[in-house]
């Protein structure tokens, strides 16, 4: 059986990791220009980010990342052979007002973005847009530290209107914040906060900006509707639910427990308010948002017409001390080692039937469609002398979870808009920095180090690809 003839089967990317031009046509640097590669202590970077607005090294991947800016014309030329129907892109925010606070936006970056989507269209892809995926404007980040402060609701506002408005007839679906649940977790990349992971403070901070994240979010949807009425906002999580590690009943509640948490911010999204689980989960805590009188009001109209979300894995925890010592390394959200599941050398265990559990977890809290923005598998590739590289660990990995995300639509009758591979192209790796893992249909020929000439080359999974595309959508 097949899916229906509107689903989207795509590719997404996102533009701190494939643009580069950091600072060419008006563009001024964003938080993700200040991420060091792993050989320079990304991960400690982003947990310890006290003073990562010093350049300190020579290299810096986001800055040239794969030079999407500069290539995306033979780039989308490329994807449009394998037929895909949409491609999932964010605008950087630094483009289109360059400090945060211009009065007027900047002509370069809009007539970039306008000429990218036009670029899309002609191959009838639909773009599918992302306002900010890893991305706070280093001026904001100096002068208010970021999300933390909540005048960046109104700037966000701003820039989101002026989007909506200059691409009102190029853009149907957009999303306000890509995985916002992260900023728990990595805050820096989430918001662009520079708060430490050792702070007493950590937990007020990191939710108070979410709290305006969720604001901002909110704002957004109602100023885009305005715009266009047709216009589809959606949220976008980092999904993958929690497993208990067996049947015993604390370890069943502690998956919910861990499950709720990550809930917290889709819930406001979608269902319009807090749960009653978050607001004793903030009082425990400690933490006291800072709302103001009217959040209430516009958290409940505003909500989104979707519920995007990256699925990689599912996760596992447990009540059992022993148990608890045995982590799969390497994810920004910690998961104990399912015995069950293979595992990749970056940590992330490859479940496919954990994106039908996800995606049933998901629709039975929602009751709102689903679009899986995020899907794929990070692993090193070879590029052979002639131009080739094969890859069947990918093509297993992407038809084993379209097989179950299938499963997920006909079987369970889950409404699910797209399926959308993520990093069809190499790029940037955003928790490592390195080029090395990678996720692309296509490869690119740069290495971890910035060196190779960029140039891209088809993997074996991208005729795959394309040929599942052709067999779903026209035999
Ligand atoms: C998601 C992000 O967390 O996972 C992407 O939205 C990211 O930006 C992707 O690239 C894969 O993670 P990583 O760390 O392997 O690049």
């Amino acid at each position: 059986m097949k899916l229906k003839s509107d689903f989207l089967w795509g590719g997404a990317l996102a533009a701190n990791q494939c643009e580069g031009a950091w600072q060419e046509d008006g563009r001024l640097p964003a938080s993700a220009d200040f991420l060091p590669d792993a050989a320079h202590g990304r991960w400690n970077a982003m947990l310890h980010p006290g003073n990562i607005l010093e350049t300190r090294y020579d290299y810096y991947p986001s800055r040239e990342a794969i030079d999407f800016y500069h290539r995306y014309k033979e780039d989308i030329r490329l994807l449009a052979e394998s037929g895909i129907k949409a491609l999932r892109l964010s605008i950087s925010w630094t483009r289109i007002y360059p400090t945060g606070e211009e009065n007027a936006p900047n002509e370069d970056g809009l007539r970039f973005y306008e000429e990218l989507f036009t670029e899309c269209r002609r191959y009838g892809i639909e773009p599918v847009v992302t306002l900010c995926h890893f991305d706070v404007p280093e001026a904001l980040i100096r002068k208010y530290g970021a999300w933390a402060d909540r005048r960046l609701i109104a700037l966000y506002e701003k820039y989101a209107a002026t989007v909506f408005d200059r691409y009102r007839n190029l853009v149907k679906y957009w999303m306000t914040f890509n995985e916002i649940n992260m900023i728990t977790h990595i805050p820096y990349l989430g918001g662009g906060l520079l708060v430490d992971k050792d702070d007493p403070e950590f937990n007020q901070i990191v939710y108070n900006a979410a709290h305006n994240q969720l604001v901002a979010s909110a704002c957004a949807v109602r100023i885009g509707k305005k715009i266009n009425p047709n216009f589809r906002i959606g949220c976008m999580m980092a999904a993958g639910s929690f497993y208990p590690y067996s049947c015993n009943p604390n370890d069943v509640m502690e998956a919910r427990i861990s499950n709720n948490k990550n809930y917290i911010f889709p819930d406001v999204q979608l269902n319009g308010c807090y749960s009653g689980f978050a607001r004793n989960y903030f009082a425990k805590l400690g933490i006291t948002l800072d709302e103001q009188p009217g959040d209430d009001e516009l958290l409940a109209q505003n909500t989104c017409d979707f519920l995007g979300f990256s699925y990689y894995s599912s996760r596992l925890i447990s009540t059992d001390p022993e148990h608890l010592k045995n982590v799969a390394d390497g994810n920004a959200i910690t998961t104990l080692r399912n015995p069950y599941l293979q595992i990749t050398k970056w940590g992330r265990q490859i479940d496919p039937v954990g994106l039908r559990v996800t995606m049933n977890d998901l629709y039975d809290r929602y009751h709102k469609p689903l679009f899986i923005v995020e899907n794929g598998l990070g692993v090193e590739d070879t590029l052979e002398v002639d131009g080739s590289v094969h890859d069947p660990y990918r093509v297993e990995y992407l038809d084993a979870h379209i097989t179950q995300m299938k499963k997920a639509v006909l079987e369970d009758g889950i409404p699910c808009m797209g399926y959308l591979v993520w990093g069809i192209i190499d790029l940037v790796s955003a928790g490592g920095g390195e080029m090395d893992k990678r996720y692309g249909l296509v490869y690119v020929n740069k290495h971890n180090d910035g060196t190779g000439d960029l140039a891209r080359y088809k993997k074996d999974s991208f005729g795959w690809y394309a040929q599942k595309i052709r067999e779903e959508c026209y035999e």
